[in-house]
Order: C-alpha cells, then sequence, then structure tokens
C-alpha cells in the first residue's frame, strides 16, 4: 500500500478561547485522519496577544513563515481587553489577523448560514421565518476600509479612514460568488452604499460587470442598511451575497443570530494560496479559560478546511453530520442554553467536545463493529 500524502496544518490557537477551541478543532481532525488514513501534521504558531506576549509583534516572522509552508491554517481568535479602551496602544492583537490575511491574500471570505434544524428554536427570529434559510456570505477580506489609508491630526482631535476599491478586488470577489451561486440557487445579492459612496458606485458597476458573464444567475443590488433590515425579516429570499470588507463584517455578526449563536459559524478565508479557517466569533476573554465557550463554529471551519484545502467532501460532511446530531440529540453549550428544546442539557466545552467526538468515532468505525 502506499504510503498517504502528508498535509500538513498550521494552528494558530491565539488569544481568550482560542485555544479551547482550537483543541477541538484539531482533536476532530487527528480523528478524521485515523479513520480515513490520512497523515495530518500540526505546527502550532503565534498570533494575537500571545504573540505580542512572547515577541513583541503580533504576528512574528516565524508564524508567517510557518504560514506559508503548510497546507491549510486552523485559526482561534484573537483580540484581548487591554488594547480596546487604550487608544495609545502601537500594537494590536488584530494587527496580527488582518496582517496574516493581506500576506497570505486570503481576499475571499466565506461564511456560511445555515440553519442545523435542531436548534429553530434557539434563534431570536420565528422559526417561520427561518426554516429553510441557507446564505453563503463572501465578504472582501483583504481591501476597503479596513486597509485604507487612515491619519490622526496632530493635536489629536481628528482622525480619518478612507474606503477604496479597486476593479480588480471587487471583480475577483464577484467571480468567486457568481460561481458559487452557479451550483446553489443561482440569485446574488451584492450589497452596497451606492447611494452615497463612490467606492460603491464602483463596486456595482463591476459586480454588473461580471454578472454579465453569469446570465443564469440573478443578481440584485442591495444597499447595505436594507440589507440589515431584509436580513431578519425574509432570510430565506438570500442565497450568496457579496459584500465589502466592513459591511460583511456586520452584516455576518447580526446573520449569525439567525443561526443561534455566534459560536456556531465557521468561516473559510481563501486567495490563491494556502487557505485559512476561523471561527466567526472572537476571543471572547469573558468566558475563557471557564470551560464554557462553544467549539461547534471551530469545528465546523475545521470541516471548511477538509473541503475547500484538502477537497476531503466525505471527511467535512461526517464532521458536520456529527455535530448536527448531537445537537438533535439535545445537547447544548451555555450560548445556546435559552433553548427550548435543550431539556437542559447543557455541556461545557470539554463535554460537547467529547460528544462530537464520540458520534465521529461511532459513524468512522461503525463498519468494522460486527
Ligand atoms: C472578524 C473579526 C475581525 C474583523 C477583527 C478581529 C479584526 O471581527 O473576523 O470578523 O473585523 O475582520
Ligand atoms: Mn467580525
Amino acid at each position: 500500500m502506499s504510503e498517504p500524502q502528508i498535509r500538513r496544518i498550521a494552528i494558530l490557537a491565539g488569544d481568550g478561547i482560542g485555544p479551547e477551541v482550537t483543541y477541538w478543532g484539531k482533536e476532530a481532525l487527528k480523528m478524521i485522519a485515523q479513520g480515513f488514513n490520512h497523515q495530518f501534521v500540526f505546527e502550532e504558531a503565534l498570533i494575537g496577544h500571545a504573540a505580542i506576549e512572547a515577541t513583541g509583534d503580533p504576528l512574528p516572522e516565524e508564524t508567517l513563515t510557518t504560514c506559508k509552508g503548510v497546507h491549510a491554517i486552523l485559526l482561534g481568535a484573537v483580540g484581548h481587553p487591554k488594547y480596546d479602551n487604550d487608544p495609545h496602544a502601537i500594537v494590536r492583537p488584530e494587527q496580527g489577523l488582518l496582517k496574516i490575511r493581506k500576506q497570505l491574500g486570503l481576499f475571499a471570505n466565506l461564511r456560511p448560514i445555515k440553519i442545523f434544524d435542531a436548534l429553530l428554536g434557539a434563534s431570536s427570529l420565528k422559526e417561520s421565518i427561518l426554516k429553510g434559510t441557507d446564505i453563503l456570505f463572501y465578504r472582501e477580506l483583504t481591501g476597503g476600509i479596513y486597509f485604507g489609508t487612515r491619519a490622526k491630526s496632530e493635536d489629536g482631535l481628528s482622525a480619518y479612514d478612507t474606503m477604496s476599491y479597486s476593479f480588480m478586488e471587487v471583480e475577483r470577489i464577484a467571480r468567486k460568488a457568481f460561481e458559487a451561486a452557479k451550483g446553489r440557487r443561482k440569485i446574488v445579492h451584492s450589497i452596497d452604499k451606492a447611494n452615497v459612496l463612490d467606492s460603491s458606485r464602483l463596486w456595482r458597476a463591476t459586480v454588473n460587470k461580471i454578472a454579465a458573464e453569469y446570465p443564469e444567475v440573478a443578481l440584485h443590488h442591495m444597499f447595505v442598511d436594507n440589507m440589515a433590515m431584509q436580513l431578519i425579516r425574509d432570510p430565506k429570499q438570500f442565497d450568496v451575497v457579496i459584500t465589502g470588507n466592513m459591511f460583511g463584517d456586520i452584516l455576518t455578526d447580526e446573520a449569525s443570530q439567525i443561526s443561534g449563536s455566534l459560536g456556531l459559524l465557521p468561516s473559510a478565508s481563501l486567495g490563491k494560496l494556502v487557505g485559512l479557517y476561523e471561527p466567526v466569533h472572537g476571543s471572547a476573554p469573558d468566558i475563557a479559560g471557564k470551560n464554557m465557550a462553544n467549539p461547534m463554529a471551530t469545528m465546523l471551519s475545521a470541516a471548511m478546511l477538509l473541503r475547500h484545502s484538502f477537497e476531503m467532501e466525505e471527511e467535512a460532511k461526517l464532521l458536520e453530520d456529527s455535530i448536527a446530531q448531537i445537537l438533535e440529540e439535545g445537547y447544548r453549550t451555555k450560548d445556546l442554553a435559552n433553548d427550548q428544546t435543550a431539556h437542559g442539557m447543557i455541556c461545557g466545552t470539554d463535554q460537547i467536545g467529547k460528544h462530537i467526538l464520540e458520534k465521529l468515532e461511532s459513524k468512522l468505525f461503525q463498519s468494522v463493529v460486527i
């Protein structure tokens, strides 16, 4: 039998709940490797506040080198409250995340919003509005106001950030979104603020141009303020959504409430080289180290890693199904505790992680049980 191909995965645990949730993402990948006879090798590296503490830099050169040498990256979260209220901080954990996205050219941030049937009661929206919602966000990730020119006046009394987009930046994300829509319900909503912003008018004109190459896909333009409203009024109308960097950041946090919790949302950041996978949630310092975090978003990100970087659809599906079944059996983490269907089975991070792995294990090895 030929030796399985070695696939290297960088684990960037980061800050707050990052280490707790990436632990379970990694355990899931290890079990998949065992079940399918794949060979995954893990390389840990520093990012965020953890990296600042150790080296003074939120993205040390060593981390970047590691990330350029692997086949995929699984990231936890970055951020620390120490910096949030300090306008004078020179280095910030978030800079590490922004820099790695930019340096690796990860311009397309995929954020799927799916509803687990078992969680229809966990959302703040009515079941009738939610049922059947399936949205795939394509958030532009390496441009816009996040990366524009910014400055503060010398007297410290004014500051500015600029939002700029080029044809090339919009074109490449739009193309990815239209390609994805072809394999789905063939609807694209492009979100902008073209009634006010020049960068949005360029965004809209560019998307129109690309749309002409995809006559089978229906394109709708929507202003971002309207989208914020439509998303909770009638989420089912959306299939694929393309947004700029900041609009996408805000709208996907809003959309997380459709699925019941931010603790459930995975993401994939793709470009030309290596893919990076991370939960949409942040470092949640208030619950860090308390065995309360929901590891599902990270485990679902690990499933996206299998799917998008390794083309392991069956493996990805098995992991996703294991999570769905645990939810169906009534197990919940604290963030999902207001759900009437929980039957009081509220678990800590470790417990729910173990339940998911046991479920995965039973699926992987059931055929050998006589
Ligand atoms: C996200 C986060 C980041 C962002 C922060 C941590 C810089 O909120 O991935 O959505 O704004 O992109
Ligand atoms: Mn965000």
